[in-house]
Parts: structure tokens; C-alpha cells; sequence
């Protein structure tokens, strides 16, 4: 038999989706006797000497702050963006994009749509138009990708025809084999004891030192542990590998999960999986007694971390999952938390056969041997402390791959066979969605849903989504808060279509730690580079965009020029004004008094400038910050004209669209420009990093 065609999926993706995508691509692709190798973009650079050579690459990319590529896609990116490069470069390649983005975004998927034009242009056959992947569609991004994925197979068959005696799936078959990335071994005996005692060494128990936050601890260390194992199972090249066996971020970083801006910003090496464990001084409630809406003022100690942050960057904190979660899923599986266990990376065979291989056709030769490798790479740990620090088993809602990995492991029940099979089908895209994303559903009340399913630990490893970090705009200045980051955290509690309420994981952790009551209370933390910059220069004017949380940020930047002020280095204040929006005024004012303090000493323009809030629930009517920013058209203009800074910040879903909109459209009437002139001035004030964002949802 004709070894497989080997087949490059790469992605670059901030907080995973891309990734799952990716591994989908993957997945199905080897049904179609393809022999895949999926890799983060940048883990290809010491090989893309290779790629003119690769016969078939499919790329899937999602787009990140201000229509950026991610962290694990920019070094590839810059490379293929080389003018040195000839247009004809990868003239004997096939390639396909897919894009993950949200229509929200003014730059809606443009990583994606230049990636799809920089292949085209270096000489790459392309397949099918780019894909284009919509947060915003009522079917998430999946609505798109099934079609692009429909019409992929046919075409890289069409270029690389079915070898003789083999069958394939239709194109809309989405099923994919299962085929285990871990071996996992359940220790007992001795095995379990010394596992058990090596632990309790490291963690202080022996001589009864234990921390309280032990647990925290532990479950970290286990996630870290087990990264090296999914970096190794996933095929990732070796040095990426070790630098996650030396506690250095890059395995979780390269493998997706979410950053802002790279991993351990300001210099002192802590990470995912080196953390500082920072002390909670303070968590007070900042929204009135009355008011729905719970939102916290945190102060963090950095101690002697050596952690030193800039306005604009941002704390990244591991959540901790509540035991009950934990211990309820081991329930449900018939496990025992406290048993130890050894995973293994299991190396599909062209993982493992691009990891030594130096040419794709090496690749695809080796990947023709049958049989998975086993890597050296193993963790052994405590079942209930990996599951507490490496699986989001009471957040996240698994994706549409674990609904497929699930209906493998039904007995007994043709009811929920039957509903499983049909959640994994295309034509289930859209009730899955209902059920699942729309509805919070998280992995463990998946399982409580469908109790005949008895899921091995390999496949909850592979197909429940892993617990991420979460970030948080440092809303104070060191020079005002020395050793202290403070952050202002919005509790999330929603309720779902059908009522059913839904709490954050790591705001609803965070919201219950009490310093005062629960003695020492420590937070994992390490500091993320933020989108958000000061001007070089302190006479620059500033225009800061921040409703509700998205304030964080500018109380850092203007605590920073209240110092600078007062201490006299800055001789005349720039005019800076802060456009504030949150519900009700007597309700989620934030920070109310700090800012006419800052008005009053001239860190904020004097009224009626300066400080404008748009209060969107006191009226009739809703008032929002881009309301008002138009209400002061000739005042944004004249900021403008004198080189003013603009800021945006807060959350993702229509609010920097809208805020884009309406700067827009000041510019367009004040500057008597016409709309796409208006549009061409707003995108050079980007380009001159005079017009920043950083979003969240
Ligand atoms: C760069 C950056 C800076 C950030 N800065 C801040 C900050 O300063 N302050 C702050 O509070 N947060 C900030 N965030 C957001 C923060 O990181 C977390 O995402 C947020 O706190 C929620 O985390 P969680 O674990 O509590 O919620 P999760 O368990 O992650 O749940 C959040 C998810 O729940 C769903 N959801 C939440 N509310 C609703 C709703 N009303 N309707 C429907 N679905 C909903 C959404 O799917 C959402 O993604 C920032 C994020 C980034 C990327
Ligand atoms: N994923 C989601 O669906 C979702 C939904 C809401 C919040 N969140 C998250 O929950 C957290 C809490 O948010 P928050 O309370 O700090 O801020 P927020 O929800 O963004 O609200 C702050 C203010 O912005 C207003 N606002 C709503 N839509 C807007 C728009 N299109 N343009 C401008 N302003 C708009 C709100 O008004 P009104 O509320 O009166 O309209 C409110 O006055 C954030 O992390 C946010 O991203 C997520
Ligand atoms: C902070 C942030 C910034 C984003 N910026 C953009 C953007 O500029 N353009 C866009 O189309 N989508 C944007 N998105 C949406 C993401 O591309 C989308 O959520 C995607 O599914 C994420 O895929 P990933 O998990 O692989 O990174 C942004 C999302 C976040 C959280």
C-alpha cells in the first residue's frame, strides 16, 4: 500500500478554539487516509525550510486583539511576511485557511484573510476560498467550518487521489476514529505508596509544613506535569517539549491557551508553570449594597516576586475548582481522587514520525508503520489533583469532539445513543449548540445528562477542556501602590434561555476568598504585557474609552500621572478625559471619588470635559460611552488634532464596534471628511499605535 499523503495542519490560537479546530482537521483527515501532523504555527519555524516542500498544509488561525494574530502564530507570520521571499516560493503547495474571529470586531478575522492572501501571493495552490469562523453566528464557529470542511475533502482529493483498495467517508462525514493520545496505568501497591511519599515530600507534608494552599499547589504541579505529556503526545518538537519539562510556560503557551502578550512580562520567568504565589490582602466589594451587579476591588501583594508592571498589563491568576466539583465527577466515574495514576504519551504515528523526521516525505514514509509509538514521556500523579488543575470540569462547555468521544463509551441506553449520535452529526450542529454552549452546560453535568456513558480517563484527558488562566487589567500604578497589583473584577452570574444560572470559575472562586476571615489566602499569578500602552510622552493627551471593568486599565494610567504630577516631573497636565459607562449611578459607580480628585488636581481636564459617564440604565432610554463621544464631537476632534491618545477597553461583544463607529463619525463631521476618508484616518492613527484596544467577553 502507497504510504499516506502527509497533510501539515498548523494553527495559531489565543485561547484554544483554533487549536480544536485544528485537531479536528486532523482528526478527520487521517480517516481520509491522510497521515496528519497538527502543530502550533511556530513550533514549524526550525523546520520551514521544509514547508515549499510540504505537499498540503491547512492553516487555522483566529484573530486576537486589535485584529492580531496569536502569540503561537507570530514568529511563522513574520517569516512568510519577508520580502526576500519569491513569489513563487511555495508554488508546489496546496493550502487551505480557516479563520476563527467574531463580526463584532471591526478587524473581523483578518489574520485569517491576510494569511489566505500571503499564501496566494508566495505562489500556493489554494484549495477553497478562506473560512471564515463567526463568534457571533447563533451556531458559534462551527457553522461555518462544517460547510469550509465539506468542501475541503473533495478538494485535496481532487490534488491527491484515494490509493488503490482503499474506501473514504462522504465529505459531510464529520465521525472521526478515536485514537487515544494517552495510556493511562492506575497505580497500586508499592507503586502508589512511593508516588504518594515523593509528593508529600515535595509538598512539606512529611515534616508538616504543609500551606494552605497545598491543594492549589499540587493541582498546578500535576497540570504542569501532565502539559509535558500532552506536548510530547501532540507531536510538539522537542525543544518545545523540555522547555515545558523545565517549568517554563512554552507547552501550554504553544499549545494554545490563552495570553495577552507573551508569558512572564517584566522579566522574572514566573509562568503557568512557575507561578508566584502572591498573598490576597483585600477583596472588597466596589458596586452598592443594593446593586445586582457583585464587583470586587482585589489587592494583590507582589512581595518580593521582582514582579514590576507597566499601566496596561495585566495580572494572569489560575482559578482553583471547588473539591466538590472534582470529587463529583470522580463519583460519577466510579473513580477514587485520591488514586495515583500514570499517563503516557501515546504518539500517533506521523506525530511521531515528523518529530524525527527531517523532510515531509520522511514523515509520511514513517508514518506508514503501523502501530502507535510510545513516548518516553510520562507523569504520575494524584488523579484528583490532575483533574483539579489541568480539566475545566465545572465551566466550560466541552466541545461538539466530546459528544463524539462520549457516544464511543454509551452502553445500554439506546435513548441517549441515539441523542449522542445525532449531537455529533452536522445536522445536530445547531441542538448541540442549544444544549450545550447556549445553556453553560459544563463536562461534568454533560455526564450527569447521559449516565450510561462509562468514559475511560484517557478520553476525559483528551476531550474535556482544559482549565486556562484568567487575566485581569491591573487597574492601579506601582508608583501609587507599590508591590501591589489591584484589580477590579466583575463577578460573572448569569442566567441561561431556560434560567439556569451560571457562576464564572474564577470569579466565583475569587469572590469567596476572605482574607480577613480565611487567614492567608494566595493566589497563583504571573504578569501578561497588556494591548494598552502609555504615550512615550506624558504632555500627550489622552481619550479613554472604559465601561464598567474596562475602567481598570485607566485607573492604572492616570494613577500614574497623578504620581508623576504630584511629584513634580510633569510640569503642565496633558488633557486627558475618561469616558466611564456603567448601569446606574448610585449603583456601579466605580472609583467616583478617586476621579474627581484627579479632576480636581488637573490629572483630568476640568469639567465639563474630563469626566463624562453615560449612566445606561438611570433614563428612559439607554445612554452609552459612545453616545456621549459623539454628544462631544467638537471637543474629541480639537483631543485629536492636538495628538491625543485614544483608549478602548472593556467588553468585546459590541462596544469597541460601536465606540469605533461613532470616533468615526466625529472625525468624518468635524473633519468634514468623507466616510471612507474618516475610516482611513482612524486606521492611521492605529497604525501610529495612537488608537489602542484591549477587549474581552
Ligand atoms: C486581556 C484581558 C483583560 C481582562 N481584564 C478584566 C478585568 O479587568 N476585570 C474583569 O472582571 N475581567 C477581565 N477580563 C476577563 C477575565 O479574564 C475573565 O474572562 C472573567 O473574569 C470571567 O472569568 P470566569 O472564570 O469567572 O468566567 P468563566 O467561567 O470563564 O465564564 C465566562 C463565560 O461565561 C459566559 N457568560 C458570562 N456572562 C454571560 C452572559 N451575561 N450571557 C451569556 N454568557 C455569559 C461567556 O461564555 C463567558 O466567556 C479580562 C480578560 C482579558 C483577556
Ligand atoms: N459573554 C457575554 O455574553 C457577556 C455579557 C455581559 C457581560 N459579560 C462579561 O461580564 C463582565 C462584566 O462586565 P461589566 O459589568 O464590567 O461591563 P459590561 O457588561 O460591559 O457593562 C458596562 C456598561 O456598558 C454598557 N454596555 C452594554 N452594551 C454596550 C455597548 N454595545 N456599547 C457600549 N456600552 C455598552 C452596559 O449597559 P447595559 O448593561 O445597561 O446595556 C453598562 O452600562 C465582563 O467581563 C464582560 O465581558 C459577558
Ligand atoms: C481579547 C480578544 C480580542 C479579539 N479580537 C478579535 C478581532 O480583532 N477580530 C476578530 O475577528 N475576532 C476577535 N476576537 C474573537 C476571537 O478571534 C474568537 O473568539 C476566536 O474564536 C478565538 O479563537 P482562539 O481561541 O483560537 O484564539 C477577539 C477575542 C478576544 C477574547
Amino acid at each position: 500500500m502507497a504510504p499516506p499523503y502527509p497533510l501539515l495542519v498548523l494553527y495559531g490560537s489565543q485561547t484554544g478554539n483554533a487549536q480544536d479546530v485544528a485537531e479536528r482537521v486532523a482528526r478527520e483527515a487521517a480517516r481520509r487516509h491522510f497521515a496528519p501532523r497538527v502543530l502550533p504555527a511556530d513550533a514549524y519555524l526550525p523546520m520551514v525550510a521544509h514547508l515549499p516542500a510540504e505537499p498540503a498544509l491547512v492553516w487555522v488561525a483566529s484573530t486576537t486583539g486589535q485584529g492580531d494574530p496569536p502569540d503561537n502564530m507570530r514568529q511563522l507570520w513574520r517569516f512568510l511576511l519577508r520580502k526576500s521571499l519569491a513569489p513563487g516560493s511555495l508554488g508546489s503547495l496546496r493550502a487551505a485557511v480557516f479563520g476563527l474571529g467574531d463580526s463584532g470586531y471591526p478587524k473581523y478575522n483578518v489574520t485569517a484573510k491576510k494569511l489566505f492572501r500571503r499564501l496566494e501571493a508566495l505562489g500556493a495552490h489554494m484549495l477553497l476560498p478562506v473560512g471564515l469562523g463567526d463568534d457571533q453566528h447563533r451556531s458559534g464557529y462551527e457553522a461555518a467550518l462544517d460547510p469550509w470542511l465539506a468542501q475541503l475533502w473533495p478538494a485535496l482529493r481532487a490534488a491527491f487521489p484515494l490509493p488503490a483498495g482503499l474506501t473514504e467517508p462522504a465529505p459531510t462525514d464529520t465521525a472521526t476514529e478515536l485514537v487515544s493520545k494517552y495510556r493511562v496505568a492506575w497505580l497500586s501497591g508499592q507503586e502508589a505508596a512511593a508516588a504518594q511519599q515523593a509528593a508529600e515530600q515535595a509538598s512539606g507534608v512529611a515534616d508538616g509544613t504543609r500551606c494552605a494552599w497545598a491543594a492549589h499547589a499540587e493541582a498546578l504541579a500535576a497540570a504542569a506535569q501532565f502539559d509535558r505529556v500532552e506536548a510530547a503526545a501532540s507531536g510538539l518538537p522537542l525543544p518545545l517539549q523540555q522547555q515545558g519539562a523545565e517549568g517554563q510556560p512554552s507547552a501550554r503557551a504553544a499549545g494554545g491557551p490563552a495570553t495577552t502578550a507573551g508569558h512572564g512580562a517584566g522579566g522574572t520567568g514566573y509562568g503557568p508553570h512557575h507561578p508566584y504565589w502572591a498573598r490576597l490582602t483585600a477583596n472588597k466589594r466596589i458596586t452598592a449594597p443594593a446593586h445586582f451587579q457583585d464587583v470586587r476591588l482585589l489587592d494583590v501583594d507582589l512581595g518580593q516576586s521582582g514582579i514590576s508592571y507597566e499601566p496596561g498589563d495585566v495580572l494572569a491568576v489560575v482559578p482553583q475548582q471547588p473539591a466538590a466539583a472534582v470529587e463529583a465527577l470522580c463519583r460519577r466515574c466510579g473513580w477514587d481522587p485520591h488514586a495515583w495514576v500514570r499517563v503516557e504519551a501515546v504518539l500517533a504515528p506521523a506525530a511521531a514520525a515528523a518529530g524525527e523526521a527531517a523532510s515531509p516525505a520522511e514523515a509520511a514514509q514513517g508514518s506508514a508503520s503501523s502501530g502507535a509509538v510510545a513516548s518516553a514521556c510520562s507523569c504520575t500523579v494524584r488523579l484528583g489533583a490532575l483533574i483539579a488543575g489541568a480539566l475545566d470540569v465545572n465551566g466550560a462547555s466541552p466541545r461538539r469532539f466530546f459528544f463524539q468521544v462520549l457516544h464511543q463509551y454509551v452502553r445500554g441506553s439506546e435513548l441517549e445513543e441515539e441523542r449522542l449520535a445525532y449531537f455529533s452529526s452536522p445536522e445536530g450542529r445547531d441542538n448541540l449548540y442549544e444544549y450545550n454552549q447556549r445553556e453553560g452546560r459544563t463536562v461534568l453535568e454533560v455526564l450527569g445528562d447521559f449516565k450510561s456513558a462509562r468514559l475511560p480517563l484517557e478520553w476525559l484527558l483528551q476531550a474535556c477542556p482544559r482549565l486556562k488562566p484568567r487575566y485581569f487589567s491591573i487597574a492601579s500604578s506601582l508608583a501609587a501602590h507599590p508591590h501591589t497589583a489591584q484589580l477590579a473584577v466583575a463577578i460573572v452570574d448569569w442566567a441561561t434561555p431556560f434560567k439556569r444560572r451560571r457562576r464564572g470559575v474564577c470569579t466565583s472562586w475569587l469572590a469567596a476568598l476572605d482574607p480577613e476571615a480565611q487567614g492567608e489566602v494566595r493566589l497563583p499569578v504571573w504578569l501578561e504585557r497588556g494591548a494598552l500602552r502609555l504615550p512615550p510622552s506624558p504632555a500627550a493627551p489622552l481619550l479613554m474609552v472604559g465601561p464598567g471593568t474596562g475602567v481598570a486599565p485607566f485607573r492604572s494610567f492616570l494613577q500614574q500621572r497623578q504620581a508623576a504630577l504630584l511629584a513634580g516631573e510633569v510640569p503642565r497636565p496633558a488633557p486627558c478625559t475618561l469616558f466611564f459607562g456603567c448601569r446606574n449611578e448610585a449603583g456601579d459607580y466605580y472609583f467616583r471619588e478617586e476621579w474627581e480628585t484627579m479632576q480636581a488636581q488637573d490629572v483630568l481636564a476640568p469639567p465639563p470635559g474630563g469626566l463624562v459617564t453615560a449612566f445606561s440604565r438611570d433614563g428612559p432610554a439607554k445612554v452609552y460611552v459612545q453616545h456621549r463621544i459623539r454628544e462631544r464631537a467638537a471637543e474629541v476632534w480639537a483631543a485629536l488634532q492636538a495628538g491625543a491618545y485614544v483608549y478602548v477597553a472593556g467588553s468585546a461583544d459590541k462596544m469597541p464596534a460601536a465606540v469605533a463607529a461613532a470616533i468615526e463619525e466625529v472625525v468624518a463631521q468635524q473633519g468634514g471628511m468623507a466616510r471612507d476618508e474618516a475610516a482611513a484616518y482612524v486606521r492611521h492613527l492605529e497604525l501610529g499605535g495612537r488608537y489602542q484596544v484591549e477587549a474581552w467577553s
